[in-house]
Parts: C-alpha cells; structure tokens; sequence
C-alpha cells in the first residue's frame, strides 16, 4: 500500500477517495455460478465478495472448514441491494445474514442488480471456508435422507448411502398383468449420485466438528472400502452399498457420506460384532434385494468377502425362489387388476410383502451374544437352524426373530384366500417373531427396543425387518 499512498499524495482529494474505493472494489473477488470459493485465510477482518449482476434467483452458500460446531466464527452478510457496498452486522438496505448452523448457511433470493458477501471476522479466528454460488439449490447443505446399516461383523460392515434415481415401478394392469419374477433385475443408472464415504471411529468425536464436507474431509475415513457397487434395495431407488473390512471388533463407529463434495448425509453410527461372532455377511440376493446381513454359514467360498447371488448356496437359494415363485402363481389367479380384493392394496402390493416375510423368515440373522435382545437368545447353540434346515448348525450364534409386522404386513397386503395368517401377539407370536418393536401399538408389547422402529440409529437391531 505504501506505493499506492505516495501516488494519491499528488492528486486532489476528492479524486484520491474514488481511487481508492475503486482499488478496494477491483481487490474484491468475484463469486462465479456454479462455483464454489474457497477461502484459506482472510486479508482482512472486513472482506468483500462481488455477485455478479443476475436476474434470476441465486443460492448463496457458506461452509466452515475447521472448528467444533461450537467455535466462534466470522460472521457472513450478503446484500442484494446495489445501494449497499459494504454489508455487515451495521446493517444497512436488502442486508440479511447468513446464520450458520453446524457450520453450513444459505441464502436465497433475487440479485437485480448483483450483490455483494460481506464477511466479519472480528475476532480474527481465521478459520477457512466455503463460498458456493448456485442457480439452483445451495451448493452446501445437510441432506436429510438417511443413510443405512446393513450389518457388521468383528471386522466388516455393509454401508449404504442414501437412496437416488428411484426406478418408475409401475405396478402391471389388465390384460398384461404379469407380476415381477422371483430374481428381480434392474439396470443401474448411468449417471449415479456420486457418495464418497467417511468412517471413523465414534471416539474420534467427528459429530461435533462442523458437519460440513470440507471439515469432514480432513479426518482421514478408518477401515478398507473393500467393495463399492450400485445396488436397488427396495423402492426408494438406487444406492451406493459400500463393503467395508479392515475395521476394530467392539468398537462405535460414526458415518457419513458426501455427495458431490459438498453436501453432507449422516452421521449414523453402527458397531463391530466381538471377536467370538462368526458368521458372514450376505447381501445383493436378486430374490431378495433388502438382505445385507449377517447369516449362521460357514466362511464365504474362494477367499470371498461375503456371500452373494452366485456363491449363497442353492440348498437356500432353490427352495426360497420355488416358494416364491408358486405364491405368485397362487396369488395371479385372482383376477387381479380386474377385481379388486381391497380398496387399498393390490396384488402387487401382495407379493412385495409376501416377499419381504419370506426373505425374513426363510434368512436368519445372527447377532451379537452382547447387545442380542433378550428373545434372540432363544435360539442359540442349535445343532442346525430351527426354521431353515437348508442352513448348517454347528455355528454358535445368536439368531433375532422377524419382526411380527413384517407377518401383519403380508397379512393386510394379501387377499383371503390365499389363507396367510400370522399368529396374534396376544398368545403364542413371541416365541416365533420380535413382536412390539416395529408396531408399538400392537397388543402384547415386549419393548426393549425403540417403538416404532426395528432399529436405532446406533445400530442396533432388535428383530429381522428385510427392510
Ligand atoms: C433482496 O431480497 C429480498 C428477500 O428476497 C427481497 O425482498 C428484496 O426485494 C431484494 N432486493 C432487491 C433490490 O431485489
Ligand atoms: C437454507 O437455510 C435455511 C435456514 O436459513 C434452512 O432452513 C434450509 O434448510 C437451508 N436449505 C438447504 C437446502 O440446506
Ligand atoms: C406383459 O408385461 C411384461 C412385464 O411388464 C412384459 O415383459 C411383456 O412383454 C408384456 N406382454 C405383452 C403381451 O404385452
Ligand atoms: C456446544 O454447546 C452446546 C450448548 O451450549 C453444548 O450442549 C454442547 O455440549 C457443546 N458442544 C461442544 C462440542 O462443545
Ligand atoms: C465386488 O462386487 C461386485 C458386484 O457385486 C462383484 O462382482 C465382485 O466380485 C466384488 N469384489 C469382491 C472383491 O468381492
Ligand atoms: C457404543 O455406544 C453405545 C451407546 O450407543 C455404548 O453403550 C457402548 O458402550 C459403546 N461401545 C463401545 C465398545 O464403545
Ligand atoms: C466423486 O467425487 C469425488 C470427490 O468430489 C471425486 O474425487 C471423484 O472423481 C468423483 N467421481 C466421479 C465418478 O465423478
Ligand atoms: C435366479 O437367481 C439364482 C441365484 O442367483 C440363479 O441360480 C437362478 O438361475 C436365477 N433364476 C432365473 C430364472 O433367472
Ligand atoms: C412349487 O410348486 C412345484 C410344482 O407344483 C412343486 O414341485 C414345488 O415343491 C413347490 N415349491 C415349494 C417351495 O413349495
Ligand atoms: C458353543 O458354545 C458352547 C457354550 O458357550 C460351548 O460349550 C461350545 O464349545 C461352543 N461350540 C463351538 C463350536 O464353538
């Protein structure tokens, strides 16, 4: 600055003040559409940002990069007003600030004239972010679907991002109504949602940096990414299913997942099974598309990961596919899309939930001996397994039932006729499903679990849902 001082010392006054407002407006830098900005370290503790002049709406977005979601932080105004060159905490016309909760803020609205970022760092903490200029959604933000828990072993996990692309299943009509065969296919999208994983241990505190992706990023993810592929689980669409190994028994683990690099799903934490658990994880069953859990068989064959569609052996496999396949002959000789048995569901509706049960009952789930609920105990130590002998005993293992609902749910799904019963909580359910932790309004609630859910967000799995 000190050559720039001697020069304006030579000119007029007035003169000298429009030069300088006119270098600092050149030294501001311009935020571009479709961008994002990211910012190191701030020249100073008042800092300028230049939104070009647009019409049409624009998503300002801001990403803090480091710090607990508690640290303070500069503080972020935006004015969409060409009266205001400087916004800050003075105020001022069309000046609005960014609040930022867990270190991600946005700001929509109109830029007639463009605009600019004004950002306060008075207590000089430096801390480096994120700018994102957008014509569309803000660049950053926390998605709010969920990512899901398959299952873990002592040392693996299966991991799914968030749900994209929903396939258009249209259920058949009349005169084609031909339901879907037992082995389900569908082709992957060919521009997926683009997830990159982080998983770290729950002691590594991860949930109280800021949940942006930039923040996020910097703690390195735990554990080996052992396979990563495109899988369908169920209506909601496509995922990213990730099959971790390499990972600490007994230990928390806390993920997250970051789509496009900017936008943050999770956390959700799960847990590795302890080092006496012994049976492998199975998941991609074209039969069944929700199961990715861990199941009473011997070790995966040829140094496989885990079972799947073409190693899972077809002692299992034939018959499941059979029953399947004869149910769905049973049920299309209603006249279905024709006559209707219900004023609510279809035989569509029918064989998805009659799939989902019998994918549940005909699959048992292994669980840990520790955090097993108390009826999953019932079933240990068996010389082979008690609902599907296709499975070997010999395996210690803990088994979780079904949960009942999924029973109810093909009960309610599917017409008379066909004679699916399920047994009523009230006398003998509890001693053949995990009744009471899905539908908490059920009679005979047994609890230990969370109401209304066959999971918690910390992993833990109190009865069998296939969902
Ligand atoms: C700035 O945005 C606010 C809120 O969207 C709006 O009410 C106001 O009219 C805008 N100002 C200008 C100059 O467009
Ligand atoms: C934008 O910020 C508002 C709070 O100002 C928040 O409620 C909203 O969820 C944010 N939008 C997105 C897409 O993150
Ligand atoms: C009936 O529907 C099935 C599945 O949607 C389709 O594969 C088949 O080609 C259709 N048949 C006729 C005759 O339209
Ligand atoms: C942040 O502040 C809240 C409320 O004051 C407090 O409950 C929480 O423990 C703090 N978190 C951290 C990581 O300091
Ligand atoms: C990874 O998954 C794909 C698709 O399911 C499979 O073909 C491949 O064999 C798997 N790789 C390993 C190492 O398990
Ligand atoms: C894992 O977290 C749960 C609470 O969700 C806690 O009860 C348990 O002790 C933790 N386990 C380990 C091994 O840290
Ligand atoms: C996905 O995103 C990551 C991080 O932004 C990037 O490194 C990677 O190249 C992207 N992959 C694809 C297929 O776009
Ligand atoms: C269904 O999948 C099983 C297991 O992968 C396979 O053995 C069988 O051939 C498939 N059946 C059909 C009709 O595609
Ligand atoms: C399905 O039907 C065929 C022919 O009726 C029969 O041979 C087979 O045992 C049935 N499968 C099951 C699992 O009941
Ligand atoms: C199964 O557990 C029982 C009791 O804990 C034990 O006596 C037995 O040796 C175990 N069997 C195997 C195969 O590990």
């Amino acid at each position: 600055m000190h050559d720039g001082d001697r020069i304006f010392r030579r000119l007029p006054a007035a003169l000298v003040l429009l030069l300088k407002a006119a270098l600092a407006a050149a030294q501001r830098t311009t935020l571009n559409v479709g961008y994002v900005l990211s910012v190191s370290t701030l020249n100073a503790a008042d800092t300028f940002y230049t939104i070009p002049t647009a019409a049409t709406q624009l998503a300002l977005s801001i990403a803090l990069c480091s710090g607990s979601i508690n640290s303070t932080s500069p503080r972020f105004f935006v004015s969409n007003a060409s009266s205001t060159a400087s916004p800050g905490s003075g105020g001022g016309e069309d000046v609005f600030e960014i609040v930022l909760d867990q270190g991600v803020g946005n700001w929509t609205g109109t830029f007639p004239e463009g605009g600019v970022l004004g950002v306060e760092d008075d207590a000089n903490v430096q801390m480096p972010f994120e700018i994102g200029l957008s014509d569309g959604v803000p660049i950053h933000q926390l998605i709010s679907e969920p990512l899901l828990f398959g299952d873990s072993t002592t040392t693996q996990a299966i991991l799914f991002s968030p749900p994209f692309s929903p396939e258009n299943l249209q259920d058949p009509t009349y005169p084609n109504y031909t339901l879907p065969s037992a082995n389900l296919s569908y082709q992957p999208p060919t521009d997926p949602t683009n997830y990159t994983v982080i998983v770290s241990p729950t002691s590594n505190s991860l949930t109280t940096m800021q949940q942006t992706a930039c923040a996020l990023r910097t703690q390195k993810s735990t554990g080996i990414v052992a396979n990563q592929s495109l899988w369908m689980r169920d209506e909601e669409g496509w995922r990213t299913e990730w099959f971790f190994s390499g990972l600490v028994a007994q230990t928390n683990y806390t993920m997250y997942a970051i789509e496009d690099g900017y936008k943050v799903a999770g956390p959700i934490f799960f847990t590795t099974k302890s080092s006496s658990f012994s049976c492998p994880l199975v998941s991609q069953l074209s039969y069944c598309p929700s199961i990715a859990y861990a199941m009473p068989l011997p070790p995966p064959p040829n140094g496989l990961l885990a079972y799947d569609d073409s190693s899972l052996p077809p002692s299992i496999s034939e018959p499941l596919i059979s029953s399947l396949t004869n149910f769905t002959t049973s049920l299309t000789t209603f006249a279905c899309g024709r006559d209707l048995y219900s004023p609510l569901v279809t035989c569509a509706d029918c064989q998805r939930a009659y799939r989902t049960w019998l994918c549940t009952v005909s699959l048992p789930r292994c669980a840990d001996e520790d955090t097993a609920p108390p009826n999953a105990a019932l079933l240990r130590n068996q010389a082979a397994d008690a609902r599907n002998s296709a499975f070997p005993g010999g395996n210690n293992y803990t088994q979780l039932l079904p949960c009942l609902e999924t029973c109810t749910a093909a009960d309610r799904a599917c017409p008379n006729f066909l004679g699916f019963r399920c047994p009523l909580p009230r006398f003998n359910a509890a001693s053949s499903y995990g009744v009471g932790y899905v539908d908490s309004t059920v009679e005979g609630v047994q609890g230990g679990g969370v109401p209304g859910m066959w999971s918690d967000n910390f992993g833990n799995v109190w009865c069998t849902s296939g969902q």
